[in-house]
C-alpha cells in the first residue's frame, strides 16, 4: 500500500469530472486500499479519487469512531433524495483547516459497485448522507467552498495559496 498525494484547493485538477471506471480489476482494488491508506493517515472520512488526480469515479468512505467501517462506491448514482434538507458544517482533505455550513439532502439513497464490483443500494442519513453528496460532488469537479459566497471563497482561495507558498519554503 501507499500514501497517495491529496490535491489541495484552488489546485485546478480538483474541477476535472472524473469518468466510470470502467472494470473492477487489480488496478482499481490496488487504487481502493491505497486510498484508505491515504484517508486514514490523514484522518478523514471520505476521499474521492479525484483529490489524488486519479480522475475516475472511485469514492472510499469510513465514516465510523474506531476506523473499522470501509465503504466503496464505485460509479454511485443518487437514486433518490429527501426533499429535506439541512444544514451541516463540513470540512475537506483538499481545503484542511476549513469548516463551513452547506445545505445538504437530509437523506439520499446511492447505487453503487462495491469493492468486489457487486451492485450495491445504500440507503443513508445524517453524516454519511452529508458525506456522500460532498464526495460525489468531487467527482463532477466540485468543491464544497464552492456553494460558499464568493468573498468567503475568496478569502479561503488566499489563505490556502499563502499555506501552500509556506509549506514550499
Ligand atoms: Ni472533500
Amino acid at each position: 500500500m501507499a500514501l497517495l498525494p491529496i490535491l489541495c484547493f484552488p489546485d485546478p485538477r480538483l474541477h476535472k469530472v472524473a469518468q466510470p471506471v470502467q472494470a473492477v480489476d487489480a488496478r482499481i482494488k490496488t487504487l481502493i486500499a491505497d486510498m484508505f491508506e491515504t484517508m486514514y493517515h490523514a484522518h478523514g472520512i471520505g476521499l474521492a479519487a479525484t483529490q489524488i488526480d486519479v480522475h475516475e469515479r472511485l469514492i472510499v468512505i469510513d465514516i465510523s469512531e474506531e476506523r473499522d467501517q470501509p465503504l466503496v462506491l464505485i460509479n454511485p448514482e443518487i437514486t433518490w433524495a429527501s426533499a429535506e434538507m439541512k444544514v451541516n458544517d463540513e470540512g475537506c482533505l483538499s481545503v484542511p483547516g476549513i469548516y463551513d455550513g452547506v445545505e445538504r439532502h437530509e437523506a439520499v439513497h446511492v447505487r453503487a459497485l462495491d469493492g468486489e464490483g457487486q451492485m450495491r443500494v445504500i440507503e443513508a442519513d445524517g453524516l454519511l448522507a452529508v458525506c456522500i453528496q460532498h464526495e460525489m460532488d468531487h467527482l463532477l469537479g466540485k468543491v464544497f467552498v464552492e456553494y460558499l459566497s464568493p468573498l468567503k471563497r475568496n478569502r479561503i482561495k488566499t489563505k490556502m495559496l499563502k499555506a501552500q507558498r509556506e509549506e514550499r519554503r
